[in-house]
């Protein structure tokens, strides 16, 4: 059995996707946030996972005490420090093909920019935000006349497919096909 920790702070879009992917497979997954209110956490408690408020600032005494196969940052809204990273398998998403438009609002950033394509990253977490080297990336296009909000729906999307599949190819080696380009409606 595989133990996963994911670490969110606020919907939990993507850890609800994680978790309806992998609702038959031999995954425990343990749910920790930073925000005590958090939908996230409320997330988990609906799904009986097992789920901790976890303070940042107790963050490396909480994976001192707790090993994990995998740490899947989905909206942790937090930047590690160095021991909370050293010797551990971190991943996060990203919605932007990274290196481009690291940070905050990424979306909003690429929509506003002359790109006609924009995506999703997925990548193993480094000391410096949205830097660390990519496992994988999903494209989506800006298409004319698209609003700022259909386009952040179409990267949810495409996060909700790309980011349970490459924790399955973490996991379990599942074949990987990296940087597809989806338009409206196709499948991964
Ligand atoms: C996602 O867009 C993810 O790429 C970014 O934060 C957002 C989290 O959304 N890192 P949710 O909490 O999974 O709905």
């Amino acid at each position: 059995m595989k133990k996963v920790a994911v670490f969110g702070s606020g919907n939990g879009s993507n850890f609800q996707a994680i978790i309806d992917y992998f609702k038959d497979k031999d995954v425990e997954f343990i749910a920790v946030s930073d925000k005590k209110d958090s939908f996230f956490l409320q997330r988990a408690k609906n799904n009986n996972i097992k789920n901790y408020y976890v303070p940042f600032k107790e963050t490396v005494e909480f994976l001192e005490k707790n090993v994990f196969d995998l740490i899947v940052l989905a909206g942790y809204m937090r930047v590690l420090p160095h021991n909370a990273i050293e010797g551990r398998k971190i991943i996060n998403i990203h919605p932007s093909l990274l290196p481009e438009f690291k940070g905050l609002n990424a979306i909003e950033k690429a929509y506003n920019s002359k790109n006609k394509i924009t995506g999703v990253t997925v990548h193993y977490v480094n000391e410096d935000v949205d830097s660390g080297v990519i496992i994988s990336q999903a494209s989506v296009k800006i298409e004319e006349n698209m609003s700022l909000i259909e386009l952040e729906s179409e990267i949810h999307k495409i996060e909700h497919i790309l980011y349970p599949h490459v924790i399955d190819h973490l996991l379990f080696n599942r074949k990987l096909c990296t940087l597809k380009l989806f338009s409206k409606g196709e499948q991964y």
